[in-house]
């Protein structure tokens, strides 16, 4: 943004890094170069808690699950109020999971997946109801100029495909577009959140200024809407807005939940939790996020074992040595060497992982063995997503966008309160 801008003593522009919902990019250094993202300083700069090991143990000890690979590696590595949901599943007392999806094209990749696998581990965990939104709408909105609604509405149904081939409980999730299910208790919600936040705070959240196009300003209310489960009368009952949701989502999307949060206190709703990942650095190194409208940034769910193959060897940025003999003698860095970061969310073994990472370090393992590890697990992923993808009917998908009762920890959800 223009007021990160600022020219240094030397010939390169310095910036800070900048995450907001609709781009990522690191601090870029004097030497012009592009740093990794600083987690931590996201944490401090929007006011979230880091996840630690007193929380995760306290996790397990409540729901008898080891935490998700995710968060033992701190790749979900930030909270707000993950205590409170804790709370009340110790307490039987309900809740239900929210995330969402901008369906910006039909094509997903591997990093989007991110947070709906954990979301379906959390949903499987608590045995709570899950509602996925799809803001067909916003991405119209924030769209190049020439694009239509339309469009949007069919990327909408195709990403709900792949959503579903995570592996979502047909019985416990609602999934629903913005033009589709708008209206009802929904858009109530939606007005009462929009008139209680002014120019001023969204201009300070997000960024907005005097050529933002309104719909993005009021958008923001419905992200904030599904958060309340008052928005979703035939699976929570009617004025169930003080039964409270936890977000599984990456960092970009708190700005929303931020602002959620403060008008969940004026309106006595209960307010959202989160749980913040970091991203799938993109396959050119730490600093950006994956993109899948840049081809060779990222890989995609539906891509072929020799497509990823052929991308990682290509693209991916490697924190390997410039011969073989320096790397044998000092080593790899696998803190930025992108092979070992998939590797670090997609590889199910703690120790395996770990030996990875010595030998990475030690020069024993070499970038192109480390690529070819990677390339195989990454592989085996999306292979097997294209198996279950290749099963999402038509009819599967009407019914998990259906409204509906849902499961919650085995009875109707409406029958909870
Ligand atoms: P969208 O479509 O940009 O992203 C969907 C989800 O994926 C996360 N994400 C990533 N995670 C890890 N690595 C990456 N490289 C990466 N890129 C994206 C995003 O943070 C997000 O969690 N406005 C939202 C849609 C939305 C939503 C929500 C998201 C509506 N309600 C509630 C989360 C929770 C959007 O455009 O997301
Ligand atoms: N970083 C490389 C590695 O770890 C070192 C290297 C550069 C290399 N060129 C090479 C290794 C050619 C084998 C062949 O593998």
């Amino acid at each position: 943004m223009e007021e990160n801008l600022e020219q240094s003593a030397g010939t390169f522009v310095t910036r800070e890094q900048n995450v907001n919902p609709w781009s990522v990019t690191g601090e870029v250094g004097e030497d012009g170069n592009v740093k990794p993202i600083n987690y931590n300083k996201l944490v401090e700069q929007f006011g979230t808690k880091l996840i630690d090991e007193a929380l995760l143990e306290r996790f397990e000890r409540v729901t008898g699950h080891k935490p998700h690979r995710f968060l033992r590696r701190q790749i979900v590595f930030s909270h707000r109020d993950l205590e409170v949901i804790l709370d009340r599943f110790e307490k039987q007392e309900p809740f239900f999971i929210y995330t969402g999806r901008g369906p910006s094209s039909n094509i997903m990749h591997i990093g989007h997946i991110i947070p709906f696998e954990l979301t379906k581990w959390l949903s499987n965990v608590f045995q709570v109801p899950v509602i996925i939104m799809l803001t067909d709408d916003e991405k119209y909105l924030i769209g190049q100029p020439g694009r239509n609604v339309n469009e949007y509405e069919v990327y909408a149904r195709e990403n709900a495909k792949d959503i579903i081939a995570v592996g979502f409980d047909p019985e416990r999730t609602f999934i629903f577009s913005d033009y589709g299910y708008m209206g009802g208790e929904f858009y109530r919600n939606i007005t009462r959140i929009a008139k209680r936040i002014n120019r001023g705070t969204a201009d300070a959240c997000f960024g907005f200024d005097s050529s933002t196009n309104i719909g993005k300003v009021h958008f923001a209310a419905v992200q904030a809407a599904s958060s309340f489960a008052g928005s979703f009368p035939f699976v929570f009952g009617p004025d169930s807005n003080q039964i409270p949701c936890l977000i599984p989502c990456a960092i970009d999307q708190d700005p929303y939940f931020r602002l959620t949060r403060d008008v969940a206190s004026q309106l006595k709703y209960a307010k959202p939790a989160l749980i913040h990942a970091r991203f799938l650095d993109a396959l050119q190194g730490p600093g950006s996020k994956m993109s899948a409208s840049v081809e060779s940034s990222s890989i995609l769910v539906r891509d072929n074992p020799k497509k990823v193959l052929t991308k990682i060897n290509q693209y991916a940025f490697s924190g390997g040595r410039e011969t073989l003999e320096e790397h044998r003698a000092k080593g790899g860095n696998p803190d930025v060497d992108v092979p070992y970061q998939y590797l670090r969310f997609f590889l199910e073994s703690d120790e395996e992982l770990e030996q990875i990472r010595q030998d990475y370090k030690s020069g024993k393992l070499l970038t192109s063995e480390i690529k070819k590890k990677c390339a195989e697990e990454l592989a085996k992923f999306c292979t097997s997503f294209q198996e279950r993808r290749a099963k999402v009917t038509d009819q599967i998908l009407e019914h998990f966008m259906t409204p509906r009762p849902l499961l919650c920890r085995g009875v109707q959800s409406n029958t909870l309160l």
